[in-house]
């Protein structure tokens, strides 16, 4: 078992516990003096069959009372709506401040039951269970919450920090396949732009991850949440180091709009590192050499390096219309080296357009 603290600008502080089991779930209830409270546990339809009965055992033995509430898994259920259903009932079961609304699932999960638990009598108490690796290496730690609203991703939201995150590592081994490696890519960005030791302990342990070996996943969760932890706690409400985990999610992003349902947001920022990648290498930031190893490592994790059928102007107008663009110019994360990310504003439309040709997959043969 392991445990990392996350600190917050509020005066409480959150654990992160990654362990591979339930077992210890009771203890961390206790030591936060949650037992004896109600409980709301939102999951998905595909999670809630699998594990809501083994996590509803364990917190009838802290004399907690559950109340269970699963959505259609996917993208499409992240709505005010839903958010609406899951306050609905905590209205109706007169949940207290005091009372817990708990995440089950992935990310999806995790970024509606947070954003209700921040609206109901102005924040109730948090816990993020998450079951996705993208939700382990990623969402479930930082405290942004929200749904999207009118084809817009995230547009309605809050910061809330969990009160406790327990990753029980077992989850994963009934997550498919792709679910699995699109979580990997948040964990390899997390070395690429912080730590390149972590990262190289990622290459070296490419068979025991892609095995998914318990005490690998263990140490990769925890050093890469580790990694989240520092920069998170610089600057939690992402004002400015926070946005080095942008790092290959400005044309990832705008991929994941223009591929929509066809790519995996994990998949997209795959390629979106690649891109900012080459961008660092054309303007002599990092070696080709460092790039060609950048982009090939990302192979044996089953994350894409190409792509096809994209259409690089409708990419390049959603880049420049996204948030990230501030008034003073496009936000861009680029490489000094592997394990350190920069913030640049000097990025041309030219180069972004360069950048997608490269990865652009093409079968010509010239
Ligand atoms: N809050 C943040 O900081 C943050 C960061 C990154 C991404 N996100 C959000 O996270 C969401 C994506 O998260 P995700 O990829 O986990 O999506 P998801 O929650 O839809 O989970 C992916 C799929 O895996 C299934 N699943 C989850 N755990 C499983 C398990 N253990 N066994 C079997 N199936 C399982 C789910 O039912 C779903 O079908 C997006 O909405 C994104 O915006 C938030
Ligand atoms: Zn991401």
């Amino acid at each position: 078992m392991k445990r990392i603290t996350v600190k917050t600008p509020l005066k409480k502080d959150y654990d992160v516990v990654i362990t591979k089991g339930f077992d210890e779930l009771a203890a961390e209830i206790d030591r936060l003096k949650l037992s004896g409270r109600k409980c709301m546990i939102v999951s998905d339809d595909n999670v809630s069959p699998i594990y809501m009965n083994e996590l509803r055992s364990v917190l009838a033995k802290c004399d907690i009372d559950c109340i269970e509430y699963s959505f259609k898994a996917g993208e499409e259920s992240k709505t005010k709506e839903t958010v609406d259903s899951i306050l609905d009932i905590m209205v109706e079961k007169s949940f207290k401040r005091s009372d817990i609304c708990l995440a089950l699932g992935g990310g999806v999960t995790g970024d509606m039951a947070g954003f209700a638990a921040s609206q109901y009598h102005r924040g109730i108490v948090f816990v993020q269970v998450p079951t996705s690796l993208l939700a382990m290496s990623d969402s479930s730690v930082g405290g942004k919450t929200g749904v999207d609203y009118k084809g817009v991703k995230n547009v309605l939201g809050a910061f809330y920090f969990p009160d406790l995150v327990y990753m029980n590592t077992a989850t994963l081994a009934t997550l498919d396949d792709r679910q699995f490696y699109n979580g990997f890519a948040e964990a390899m960005k997390h070395g690429i732009i912080k730590d390149e030791h972590f990262y190289e302990w990622l290459i070296e342990s490419m068979y025991e991850i892609c095995d998914r070996e318990p005490d690998t996943l263990e140490e990769m969760l925890y050093r890469s949440v580790n990694i989240k932890r520092m920069v998170v706690e610089k600057d939690p409400l992402e004002t400015g180091e926070r946005a080095l985990l942008n790092f290959g999610h400005t044309l990832g992003h705008a991929i994941e709009s223009d591929r929509m349902g066809v790519l995996l947001h994990g998949e997209c920022v795959a390629l979106g590192m690649v891109a900012a990648a080459y961008i660092s290498y054309k303007k002599e930031m990092i070696s080709m050499e460092e790039y060609l190893e950048l982009r090939d490592m990302l192979v044996p994790f089953n994350l894409p390096i190409t792509v096809d059928n994209i259409d690089i102007d409708k990419i390049i107008e959603t880049v420049t219309k996204d948030k990230k663009q501030d008034n003073t110019g496009l936000k861009f994360i680029l490489l000094k080296k592997i394990g350190k990310a920069v913030i640049d504003r000097s990025v041309t439309e030219d180069e972004m357009r360069a950048a997608l040709k490269e990865i652009e997959y093409t079968d010509d043969i010239e």
